[in-house]
């Protein structure tokens, strides 16, 4: 099946949302102003992608590592996120959507924690689309964590290695990550903002991700934007490590003897 042919409910899309501060100061207006326009520009984002109808939808909001930004704008973070999930579950409710929050929860505060807790017990039994957000979030803290905890729930399955080791790990990666049903790998990984990294995001997830990358600034990134690159990912070529099937026919009809690589 090519790409174009998979429907877009079994695509995972995940979301660097980079700029916001970057796309104030070039309008004169403070980093918390960014923010805010971020936090729209992902309301609008979030209703376009489920309505054109795509399964899963991750979005970075705040790294673990986000915690050594000034106090004030992790303050104004932290209730943008409160505010969001107030003005936002019934939405999600209504319109079909499950919210979940990943990440620790921990460091958070109570009533950043009730608000979760809340969102996502409204929004369960969504079936339109998946929207994952990631708050306080580590691929690498995620990975350790799930790697102690597989190692003791079961420590047979994950010495087994191979799918069954990566079907145990990836239940303790969900279960450490508050997911309990854990999304599929990523397809289609965006970063916003210019720069061409993947700041501990979904490490384990992106294994396969097909990368798209653009300059423009977060509050800027529209459907539009999201259509094009879900375009330029149905005209690549995934192959998994493997060979598509016309390279395979062609491989199998050219037999190259090792040794001959040896001899130059
Ligand atoms: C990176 O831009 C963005 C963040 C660290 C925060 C992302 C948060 C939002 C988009 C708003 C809240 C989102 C939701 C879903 C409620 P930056 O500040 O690093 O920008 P810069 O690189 O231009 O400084």
């Amino acid at each position: 099946m090519s790409q174009s042919e998979i429907p877009l409910a079994d695509i995972h899309v995940a979301i660097i949302m980079d700029g916001n501060g970057r796309w104030a100061t070039a309008r004169g207006r403070s980093r918390s102003a960014g923010h805010l326009a971020g936090a729209r520009a992902a309301r609008r984002l979030v209703e376009g992608a489920r309505e054109l109808g795509l399964g899963t939808l991750t979005l970075y909001a705040f790294s673990g590592d986000n915690w050594k930004r000034p106090p004030g704008e992790v303050g104004t973070l932290m209730r943008l996120f409160r505010r969001y999930l107030a003005a936002e579950t019934a939405r999600c409710v209504s319109t079909g959507i499950r919210l979940s929050i990943i990440g620790r929860r921990d460091r958070l505060s109570s009533q950043l924690r009730h608000a979760i807790d809340a969102a996502e017990s409204a929004t369960r039994d969504g079936d339109a689309m998946h929207l994952r957000v990631a708050v306080d979030y580590s691929a690498r803290d995620a990975i350790l964590a799930a790697a102690s905890r597989a190692a003791q729930s079961d420590p047979t399955g994950l010495a087994a290695g191979g799918a069954q080791a990566r079907e145990v790990f990836a239940a303790a990666l969900g279960a450490v990550s508050h997911d309990l049903t854990p999304a599929p790998d990523v397809d289609l990984l965006i970063r916003t903002g210019g720069e061409q990294r993947l700041s501990d995001f979904l490490l384990w997830e992106c294994a396969y991700a097909e990368l798209w990358f653009t300059s423009r600034a977060w509050p800027d990134f529209t459907t539009a934007d999201l259509l094009t690159a879900l375009g330029d990912f149905a005209r690549r070529n995934r192959r998994f490590g493997g060979l598509d099937a016309e390279e395979m026919v062609a491989a199998s009809a050219i037999p190259v003897r090792v040794s001959s690589l040896a001899a130059g």
